[in-house]
């Protein structure tokens, strides 16, 4: 089963996408957040542009949604190339890739998404396209294979991932810049829908934005996504006003509930704490309980419960925080430290 969740940081479709595009901030100027990431990177940038060469190739490492290719389209603008986008999983050959890397022109960003997923034999055409700029091309197969190297253009590959470390380490080594995005503050995340509230001139009070910001999961892609259902909820049950009550009286018809989690999330921690006592349980039972891929659990609802410290992950498995059982209303049980012994008086 797959659920299309209103919190999900996955991107959710090429209608999502277009309204995405014109939020995306055009330069690092505009971009909010990650400030330490945004330092690193414009030093990076401008000592490329001084020197006139392309940038060194960059890997993005962090959960979804937090910015990876927003920073792609800001790179390629800044340096003044084209972005060519595609992704791990699309490219399925050899071929696929050849295509795409020797219609590169000299300072063109290739930005590829869910780079862990690239199958190994494309990733190994990637190497030498990466180190020397040329394609080992292998024809003929036995004693007459022959090696035909064609030569590329200049070109930065842009990486973008949520596991670094399933990547291999020969691709992982061939990035000379690597730069982790973390979760936003809700400061960030405020400031972030107040900006996207007037680029689709929603009017806002800053305490709307701040109970959107708060719900948000430390995600602008979710960040945006909740401003435009408030916006539908301000036009439809208010004056069009997206006020602190507004936002409230929306999103929790949304089921997103007051620290931004939803009914998978719940989900997902009411089954450590009912079926199995609250953990240690390993991530392909719970996928199994809630009909789920472990991949989505572990891509799209762990990262966030595991930074407010509503899970645990041990080497015996996952666990569910204390405060995880308080918020669902459940009464934790006491630590082992805690619980009355036998030989208590
Ligand atoms: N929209 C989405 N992410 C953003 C960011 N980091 N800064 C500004 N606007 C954004």
């Amino acid at each position: 089963m797959t659920v299309q969740r209103l919190v999900s940081a996955s991107s959710g479709g090429s209608e999502e996408e277009a309204v995405a595009a014109s939020l995306r901030p055009q330069s690092l100027a505009e971009y909010i957040g990650q400030t330490q990431l945004k330092e690193n990177l414009g030093i990076a940038i401008e000592a490329a542009r001084r020197r006139a060469e392309p940038i060194d190739h960059i890997l993005f490492h962090g959960p979804p949604g937090l910015g990876k290719t927003t920073l792609a389209h800001i790179i390629a603008s800044e340096m003044g190339g084209e972005l060519v986008t595609t992704s791990g999983p699309s490219l399925q050959q050899p071929t696929d890739l050849l295509g795409i890397l020797t219609n590169l022109s000299q300072g063109d960003i290739l930005f590829i998404d869910e780079i862990h997923r690239l199958a190994t034999v494309v990733e190994e055409y990637l190497y030498p396209a990466m180190e020397d700029y040329q394609i080992d091309f292998v024809v003929d197969k036995g004693a007459f294979a022959k090696t035909i190297k064609i030569p590329l253009k200049r070109f930065t590959l842009v990486g973008a991932t949520t596991r670094a470390g399933l990547l291999s380490a020969p691709l992982r080594d061939r990035f000379g810049l690597f730069y982790h995005l973390d979760f936003y503050e809700p400061e960030e995340l405020a400031r972030i829908v107040t900006r996207s509230a007037g680029i689709l001139s929603v009017r806002i009070e800053s305490e709307g934005a701040e109970q959107i910001a708060r719900r948000s999961r430390g995600t602008p892609r979710i960040a945006n996504r909740l401003l435009r259902r408030v916006r539908d909820y301000a036009e439809v049950r208010a004056d069009g006003a997206a006020t602190s009550r507004v936002a409230d009286e929306a999103l929790r018809m949304e089921g997103v509930d007051a620290l931004g989690l939803d009914e998978l999330d719940r989900k997902y921690l009411r089954a450590i704490i009912e079926f199995y006592s609250g953990g240690p349980v390993g991530i392909e039972a719970v996928a199994a309980t809630l009909n789920e891929e472990s991949e989505t659990l572990e891509d799209l609802v762990e990262p966030y419960l595991l930074k407010i410290g509503f899970l645990q992950r041990t080497s015996r498995g996952r666990c569910a925080g204390p405060m995880a059982w308080a918020h669902l209303g459940f009464k934790a049980p006491l630590a082992s430290s805690e619980a009355p012994s036998l030989f208590d008086e």
